[in-house]
């Protein structure tokens, strides 16, 4: 079953038109890469499903047409967005962080066990679960960003370059946590990334982006096997 459809999305900034028809599916506990250079539109692509920019096309999720919805009621159908630059609550604790991540639900008591899972899938987010976001290492703040997302309850999770600024080791560790939410809570996964490498441990497709367009789509052994995948993204 498809949870998200997106079909010929185009999305502008006031006059510029920045994606130039994007398409893509992801299926019911399904997880699919975005990859491309800086500047293809990746972002955009994410904010277009979250709410966050002027958008045309059609965007589906779980059978209802939400293109055009605001951020909040995108977020209440079950999509959780963490976005570029992570966006944790700076002067928030940790354990204040996951609390806001949980605001909209409505099952209180099931909140702290998921507090519980979280700092289980990032150990080193329980040794600082009473520090502010903003005393976290760089990894840490992205671990508690892929947290809160999580402890919204979404259906599918929109994760925007989770690795960026991090250094290999850290960036890794984030991925295996992420694979391992993935596999244990069936949450569907669209990941923006530029490090393919990173990617392919955690999606099953991906399509690549230019300039606003898509230009190739496969799964993630058909990308990995394609010269131009790997001079462009996999360091040759
Ligand atoms: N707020 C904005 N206003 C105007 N142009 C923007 C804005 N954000 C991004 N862009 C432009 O939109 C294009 C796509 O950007 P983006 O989606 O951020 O790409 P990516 O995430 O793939 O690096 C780029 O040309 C970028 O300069
Ligand atoms: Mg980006």
């Amino acid at each position: 079953m498809t949870l998200l459809e997106l079909d010929s999305v185009t999305a502008s900034y006031g006059p510029v038109q920045v994606l130039d028809g994007v398409s893509l599916t992801v299926p019911e506990n399904g997880s699919v890469g975005i990859l491309g250079a800086n500047g293809a539109g990746k972002t955009t692509t994410l904010r277009a499903i979250s709410g966050t920019v002027r958008t045309g096309g059609r965007i589906r999720f779980a059978g209802r047409d939400i293109r055009g919805r605001r951020p909040d009621q995108v977020a209440a159908l079950g999509i959780a967005h963490v976005p570029e630059g992570r966006g944790t609550l700076s002067q928030l604790s940790v354990r204040e962080n996951l609390l806001v991540g949980a605001y909209m639900r409505k099952d209180r008591k099931q909140i702290s066990a998921d507090i519980d899972y979280c700092l289980d899938l990032f150990p080193q987010l329980r040794e600082r679960i009473g520090s502010r976001a903003a005393a976290l290492s760089g990894g840490e703040q992205q671990m508690l960003a892929v947290g809160r997302a999580f402890m919204a309850k979404p259906k599918l999770l929109l994760l925007d370059e989770a690795s960026l600024g991090l250094a290999p080791g850290t960036a890794k560790t984030v991925y295996e946590a992420i694979r391992r939410l993935r596999i244990e809570s069936g949450i569907a996964m669209l990941v923006v990334e530029q490090n393919a490498n990173l990617a392919f441990t955690l999606v099953d497709t991906a399509t690549v982006l230019e300039t606003g367009r898509n230009v190739l789509t496969g799964t993630s052994a058909e990308l990995k096997g394609m010269d131009e995948i790997r001079r462009a993204y996999l360091g040759g």
